[in-house]
């Protein structure tokens, strides 16, 4: 498996159910099947280790995303592209993130589906628990979620199939590494 000649950070940021993880999973497929090497930080998956320590409050939330920054900032210098699967909510977090590597090596993606959606689909029930106020300071609901900016993508994943989502992601680098 090649490490590409300059590794990268591809950080997915959006709502719970937005979509995230499912982008993050086809698009690690594919970058493997193509023979370069990726690996997926997801914020579900690290809570259980790296970041079992931490909840959701908004300095947890700070430190999640601080720590995942590193990490990704770590496969990048080895030459991997690193997926980083995480709401990230706060502009100011995730442009730290950002700073962590070279320019032109971080790619924020917006995920992007109405809270309306992400509700409807609830695929881990968590948004009807929030209604019920069983969970507390709930991103979309009880908690802030501050939309990038100037992301260099944006994926409407009411509108997108999984498929078209990568899709975008993978023409995006591709126009890049030329
Ligand atoms: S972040 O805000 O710190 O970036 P992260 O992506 O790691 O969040 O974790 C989000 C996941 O934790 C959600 O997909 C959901 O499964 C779960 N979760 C549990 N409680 C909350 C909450 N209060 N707000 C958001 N997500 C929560």
């Amino acid at each position: 498996m090649k490490t590409s000649k300059s590794g990268r950070v591809i950080w997915l940021t959006g709502l719970s159910g937005a979509g995230k993880s499912s982008i993050a999973a086809e698009l690690e497929r594919i970058i493997l099947q193509q023979g370069n090497a990726a690996y997926i930080l997801d914020g579900d998956k690290v809570r259980c280790g790296l970041c079992s320590d931490l909840k959701f409050s908004p300095a947890d939330r700070k430190e999640n995303v601080r720590r995942l920054g590193e990490v990704a900032k770590l496969f990048a210098d080895a030459g991997i592209i690193c997926i980083v699967a995480l709401i990230s909510p706060y502009r100011e977090d995730r442009q730290l993130a950002r700073r962590l590597v070279s320019q032109g090596q971080f790619l924020e993606v917006y995920v992007n589906a109405p809270i309306e959606v992400c509700e409807q689909r609830d695929p881990k029930g968590l948004y009807a628990r929030a209604r019920a106020g069983e969970i507390k300071d709930f991103t979309g609901i009880s908690a802030p979620y501050e939309p990038p900016e100037k992301p260099e993508l944006e994926l409407p994943t009411d509108r997108l199939t999984i498929a078209e989502s990568v899709e975008k992601i993978l023409n995006y680098l591709a126009t890049a590494d030329k």
